[in-house]
């Protein structure tokens, strides 16, 4: 992709950048979107019956069984260029600030450290009464298990629809998109609130704001610059490019 020299200067400069990544980051690994018209999770199965407290409450073996599914899917694939590349800026950054909307993990199994996760890990479990993570359960033939404590029912620790997000993670989350050189919106449709809002928001702080998808968005005719490309192909040029700038 042609990279225009001006962000690769900016970006070479900048001391602080955040970054927002969604499914279109682990599309190149294999893991589904959700609103990719073919492929995406959203057009295969409704999200009100698999993604809310009262799809859980309706149906518990539905939703865990979904989402064992997906935690299955996701163990068995690898982080892509994409997830490395971001890990490698993250390396090379004074303060960089990986925001993801992503459940899978891929970013710190590709070496991410510090990745502020808005809608919980699939590889994590906590129980539905208490709210509380829970490492390891009785195996049994029940499904889904119970949490060992208070026998309440176990669910994936991610965040449905209807409920809300970390709140120390969002704070971060808008605190690092507020007080940023560069920001960087990565394979994200930026249609789900609150997440959608941090691009904007550091735009309204003057920050250069950076989109990478193949797609248009609702964020495309705002951002400085938008990279029309898959994310996996774009970001590895993008941290070349500015290694070449910075050490010619
Ligand atoms: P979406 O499926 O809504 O959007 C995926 C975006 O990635 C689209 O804009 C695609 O164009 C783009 N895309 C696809 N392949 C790409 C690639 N190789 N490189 C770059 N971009 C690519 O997923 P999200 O925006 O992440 O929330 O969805 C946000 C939230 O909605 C999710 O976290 C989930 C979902 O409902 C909850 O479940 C709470």
């Amino acid at each position: 992709m042609n990279l225009p020299l001006a962000l690769i200067a900016t970006r070479a400069r900048a001391q602080r950048v955040t970054v927002l990544t969604g499914a279109g980051v682990s599309a190149e690994s294999g893991v589904p979107t959700f609103r990719d018209a073919q492929t995406g999770l959203w057009a295969q199965f409704r999200p009100e019956e698999l993604a809310t407290p009262g799809a859980f409450r309706r149906n518990p073996r539905l939703v865990w069984e979904w989402y064992a599914w997906r935690r299955q899917l996701v163990a068995g694939v690898q982080p892509n260029p994409a997830h490395h590349a971001l890990a490698e800026l993250e390396r090379r950054v004074p303060q960089f600030t990986l925001i993801t909307q992503n459940v899978d993990g891929l970013h710190q199994r590709a070496g991410s450290r510090a990745v502020v996760e808005l809608h919980g890990n699939i590889t994590r479990t906590k129980c539905f009464e208490e709210d509380t993570l829970v490492e390891t359960w009785p195996e049994t033939s029940e499904v889904p298990p119970r949490c060992p404590r208070c026998g309440g029912l176990l669910r994936p620790d991610v965040v449905w629809f209807e409920e809300s997000l970390p709140a120390a993670a969002l704070a971060l989350a808008h605190e690092r998109s507020a007080a940023c050189d560069v920001f960087l919106s990565i394979g994200t449709s930026t249609v789900v609130y609150p997440a959608a809002e941090l691009p904007f928001h550091a735009l309204a702080s003057g920050a250069t704001v950076v989109e990478i998808n193949p797609q248009p968005t609702p964020l495309t005719a705002k951002a400085e610059y938008v990279l029309a490309g898959a994310a996996g192909e774009v970001l590895p040029e993008l941290v070349a490019a500015i290694e070449l700038f910075r050490h010619g």
